[in-house]
């Protein structure tokens, strides 16, 4: 290699390396609307703690939905847009059709939000601290989160079809879908531990309950007990897709009864017995070190969180703030950019 391209070649390293920490550090901030929107935590904390007094599953089904938001082309507000002629609704997907909940609460969230602080506020950012929020309502722990995300222009079924977990999954299903993310092991049972509180429709589980795996049986890692009462909750051939709690023991707490019931084969999904009850993996230690310890799961789900919160955020200008979250801002910069282009594309291809 000839001195010269040896210089180039390091100079594009350095550059590529420093591009590269720019993308992975300097993003998210805890204090980022701390001029521009002071009270934005306190706004927030006010509409879901009423919503939770008539509805006390509404932090378990926020923290969900800021999920289903990251795991699908990061966390960028695209599971709140609605269809239009343009968008091909994320809500629509097969794991979110008739189980999301809370995007009325999310745009009562917004419409205060944009009493006080017009245009400022992301819709990505308010699931991020909609989410937290969650976890403190029901007993769990808070912290400071990061801020600082845009929305898209856009949103993919496609990949919410395909990047979100199912709850039949293996666990080296589970493992390849949350490594696919940059999320790991620890990862992937710590913030499964979410599972403490909310609720779950019969048609994720019932897979276990009379056929297993075409053995003509129930799963044998469920609970005889457990198994009994969720048969009578979801019949065989049942009409109604019946609901009932993720955690059997405290349903609406955050708390880390979730591991204790693995160890007793109460999980209610089978993607959450598969962390216990796959011989020999390595998730089966942290589950019963979370069952023994409710402040280690707390402290590594604090981690976890804002490791899935930094999951492909849109910052600086990429995106937009937008105005209602279930559309994109109507001549948005993007919307004008690519007309101007096309127009000019147009009046120069008239002009030859
Ligand atoms: C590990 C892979 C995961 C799978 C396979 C999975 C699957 C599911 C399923 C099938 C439901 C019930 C949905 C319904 O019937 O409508 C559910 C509920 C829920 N999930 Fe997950 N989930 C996973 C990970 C997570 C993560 C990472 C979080 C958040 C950090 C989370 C939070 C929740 C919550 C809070 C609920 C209850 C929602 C409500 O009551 O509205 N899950 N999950
Ligand atoms: C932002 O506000 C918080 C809480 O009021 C305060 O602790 C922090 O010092 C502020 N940070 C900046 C950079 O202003
Ligand atoms: C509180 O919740 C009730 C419904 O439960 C709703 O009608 C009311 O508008 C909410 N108030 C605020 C300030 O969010
Ligand atoms: C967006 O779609 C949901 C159904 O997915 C619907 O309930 C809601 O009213 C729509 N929002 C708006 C602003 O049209
Ligand atoms: C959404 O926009 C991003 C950024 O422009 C682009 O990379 C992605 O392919 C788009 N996705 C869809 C489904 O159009
Ligand atoms: C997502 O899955 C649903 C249900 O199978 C299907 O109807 C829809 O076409 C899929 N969407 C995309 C974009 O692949
Ligand atoms: C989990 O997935 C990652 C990435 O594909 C892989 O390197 C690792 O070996 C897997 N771990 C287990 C225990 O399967
Ligand atoms: C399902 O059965 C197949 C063999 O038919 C087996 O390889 C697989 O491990 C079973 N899956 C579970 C989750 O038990
Ligand atoms: C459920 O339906 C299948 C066929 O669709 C039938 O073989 C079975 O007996 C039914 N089970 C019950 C409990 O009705
Ligand atoms: C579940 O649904 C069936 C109808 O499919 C209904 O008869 C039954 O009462 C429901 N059970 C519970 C516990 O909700
Ligand atoms: C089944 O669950 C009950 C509590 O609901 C527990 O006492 C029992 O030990 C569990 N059985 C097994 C095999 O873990
Ligand atoms: C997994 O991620 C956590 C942070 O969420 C980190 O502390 C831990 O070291 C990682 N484990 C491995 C094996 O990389
Ligand atoms: C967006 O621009 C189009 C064409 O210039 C115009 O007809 C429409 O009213 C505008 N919409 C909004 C919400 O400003």
């Amino acid at each position: 290699m000839g001195s010269m391209s040896a210089v180039v070649v390091a100079v594009l390293c350095a550059f590529a390396m420093h591009a590269g920490l720019l993308v992975t550090n300097a993003q998210l901030s805890p204090t980022f609307y701390n001029e521009t929107c002071p009270t934005l935590n306190d706004i927030v904390f006010n509409v879901v703690s009423n919503a939770s007094l008539t509805d006390p599953r509404i932090g378990a089904s926020l923290l969900r939905l800021h999920f289903h938001d990251c795991f699908v082309q990061g966390c960028d507000g695209s599971v709140l847009l609605n269809n239009t002629d343009t968008i091909q609704s994320e809500q629509d997907a097969i794991p979110n059709l008739n189980s999301l909940r809370g995007l009325d609460v999310v745009n009562n969230i917004k419409t205060a939000v944009e009493d006080s602080c017009p245009e400022t506020v992301s819709c990505a950012d308010i699931l991020a601290i909609a989410a937290e929020v969650g976890s403190v309502l029901g007993g769990g722990p808070s912290w400071d989160v990061l801020l600082g995300r845009r929305d898209s222009l856009n949103a993919s079924q496609a990949l919410a079809n395909t990047s979100l977990p199912a709850p039949f999954f293996t666990i080296d299903q589970l493992n390849a879908s949350f490594a696919a993310q940059g999320l790991n092991l620890t990862d992937l049972v710590t913030l499964s531990g979410a599972h403490t509180f909310g609720r779950a429709r019969c048609s994720t589980f019932i897979n276990r309950l009379y056929s297993f795996n075409n053995t003509g049986n129930p799963d044998p890692t469920l609970n005889t007990t457990y198994l009994a009462t969720l048969q009578a909750i979801c019949p065989q051939n049942a009409t109604v897709d019946n609901i009932t709690n993720l955690d059997l023991t405290t349903p609406d707490q955050f708390d880390n009864n979730y591991y204790s019931n693995l160890q007793q084969l109460n999980g209610l999904l089978q993607s959450d017995q598969e962390l216990f009850s796959t011989t020999g993996a390595d998730t089966v230690p942290l589950v019963n070190s979370f069952s023994a310890d409710q402040t280690a799961f707390f402290a590594n789900f604090v981690v976890s969180m804002i490791k899935m919160g930094n999951i492909g955020v849109l910052t600086g200008t990429d995106g937009e703030i937008r105005t209602q979250c279930n559309f994109v801002n109507a001549n948005s910069s993007a919307t004008l950019l690519l007309a101007g282009v096309a127009s000019k594309v147009n009046l120069v291809a008239q002009s030859k």
